[in-house]
């Protein structure tokens, strides 16, 4: 089989309009900090009714194309991750065909994926699959992740976002998926889920949804330390894996406090499993919860600051840096974790990541959750793998700093045109197309039939 297969470049889209979380804690009428504080939330990106799922995963792919310049043949497999269906049956994958079409390449596999914010792991694990399979016919797999987050007005509203992130999955890949090492958690639950299909808003329960992802992740670490510790008997060694051996953690990102608490529960996971003789001076604090269990704890409001305090350090180096984009932008749902990637990629140079292990927590609500890890390569040299995918992605602060702010008036207006517009036909969606950055592909027109034709901005 091939050798590291794992992710070789990676393009990020997010629109060009944002809202200011300061303006609409003054708007709704919240206690100043509620979002930016309490919630670790800074901006939310958001579409005008001219963007949908479609254009946000062409845009993606045809910014990861022309950047790699890679013809359009080398591409033999092409999967996607998203819960923005605006099609019950019709998969976005065949919109992007369209973007094949000139070099005739309609020899690709691959269709979408869904279940909340995991579509873009699933998509990733297949594309990872088929590379490592019999099947795989030596070409390149581009996996593309995107959303559109968007909730009625009220207490989610602020934890809405927008973006896609488009991956190039081969061999001899500067990020290796770590083989054997995923850790699953699946399970019924209804913490966030989509029945009305005559609305692009879901149901949610906030604070269950908070329980699922912590019971996710509880669950997908011990998975993922018992696989790992495995792996390590085999070759002789017998220890405890604990958050030492992962250099950088990334996680689904909902809002960005959410991920500080979930960093600080993997290392209540490793002191409750710790013995007093391994026993680690980081865990100071947790002394007086070592008689709980971690299910018992996830409204715990001592333990949580405890967790805070005491994975605070372990935070700044490990995963702050990750939390650039969602701050600024928001959830992107399937998107969310892949973004993180990327500004953890973006806030380190390659002499930093190389030779790193980065952990991967995957959530999406209903519930399905792993956690993976990829192993990043050691050759950080000018001109290495490694070194052109950090630079590839060092323009994004300046990239999220040339977007326009809006007011909370105008993002309110934007969220009500889009509940207008949601699921019509025979229209042509109002703006200014030079509201988008250059080289956006945005809808054009949704006919009678319900067939959507979509423009490039120039
Ligand atoms: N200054 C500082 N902090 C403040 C504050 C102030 N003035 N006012 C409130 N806060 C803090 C609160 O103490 C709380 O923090 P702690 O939980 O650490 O105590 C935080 O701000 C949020 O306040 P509330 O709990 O009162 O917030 P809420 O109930 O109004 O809404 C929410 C929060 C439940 C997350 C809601 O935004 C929501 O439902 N969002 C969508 C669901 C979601 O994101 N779930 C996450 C897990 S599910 C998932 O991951 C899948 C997915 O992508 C959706």
């Amino acid at each position: 089989w091939p050798k590291d297969v794992g992710i070789l470049d990676l393009e990020v889209y997010f629109p060009a309009q944002y809202v200011d979380q300061t303006d609409l804690e003054k708007y709704n009428n919240v206690e100043a900090g509620k979002y930016t504080v309490g919630l670790g939330q800074t901006q939310m990106g958001f579409c005008s009714v001219q963007e949908d799922i479609n254009s946000l995963c062409l845009t993606v792919v045809q910014r990861l194309m022309e950047r790699t310049r890679l013809p359009w043949d080398s591409v033999g497999r092409l999967e996607v991750g998203t819960e923005t269906i605006i099609d019950k049956s019709k998969a976005v994958k065949t919109v992007l065909m369209e973007l094949f079409q000139d070099s005739g390449n309609t020899d690709i596999e691959g269709i979408d994926t869904t279940n909340a914010c995991y579509g873009g792991t699933a998509s990733l694990f297949n594309a990872a699959n088929w590379m490592e399979s019999s099947y795989w016919d030596g070409r390149y797999a581009l996996v593309v992740c995107g959303d559109i987050a968007v909730y009625p007005n009220g207490n989610a509203r602020p934890t809405g976002g927008a973006g896609a992130v488009a991956m190039l999955i081969g061999p001899n890949a500067p990020l290796a998926l770590e083989q054997g090492l995923r850790g699953t958690h699946m399970e019924n639950a209804y913490d966030f889920y989509k029945p009305n299909l005559a609305s692009e808003y879901p149901l949610v329960d906030g604070k269950l949804s908070i329980q699922c992802y912590f019971r996710a992740l509880d669950k997908c670490y011990a998975s993922y330390r018992r696989k790992i510790q495995n792996q390590w008997k085999q070759d002789g060694v017998d220890r405890p894996f604990t958050l030492d051996d992962i250099q950088y953690m990334i996680f689904h990102t909902p809002f960005c406090k959410m991920v500080q608490k979930s960093l600080g529960r993997l290392m209540f996971s490793d002191f409750l499993s710790s013995s007093s003789d391994t026993r680690n001076t980081s865990y100071k604090g947790l002394e007086a919860f070592r008689n709980l269990k971690l299910e018992d704890t996830y409204t715990n409001k001592d333990v949580d600051k405890a967790l805070l305090k005491a994975s605070l350090d372990t935070f700044n180096k490990k995963t702050r840096a990750s939390l650039y984009l969602s701050t600024h932008n928001g959830n992107m749902y399937t998107s969310s974790l892949y973004g993180c990637l990327a500004s953890l990629l973006a806030h380190h140079s390659a002499q930093d990541l190389a030779g790193s292990r980065i952990g991967a927590f995957s959530y999406g609500s209903g519930l399905a959750a792993s956690l993976f890890s990829f192993r990043v390569s050691k050759d950080a040299s000018p001109g290495s793998p490694l070194e052109k995918l950090v630079s590839s992605v060092s323009d994004l602060p300046q990239r999220l700093a040339s977007r326009r702010r809006m007011s909370p008036e105008e993002f309110t207006e934007v969220m009500n045109q889009r509940e207008q517009f949601y699921h019509k036909s025979n229209f042509s969606p109002p703006g200014d197309i030079n509201n988008l950055f250059p080289g956006t592909w945005y809808l054009e027109r949704v006919d009678e039939m319900h067939r959507r034709k979509y423009a490039r901005r120039p």
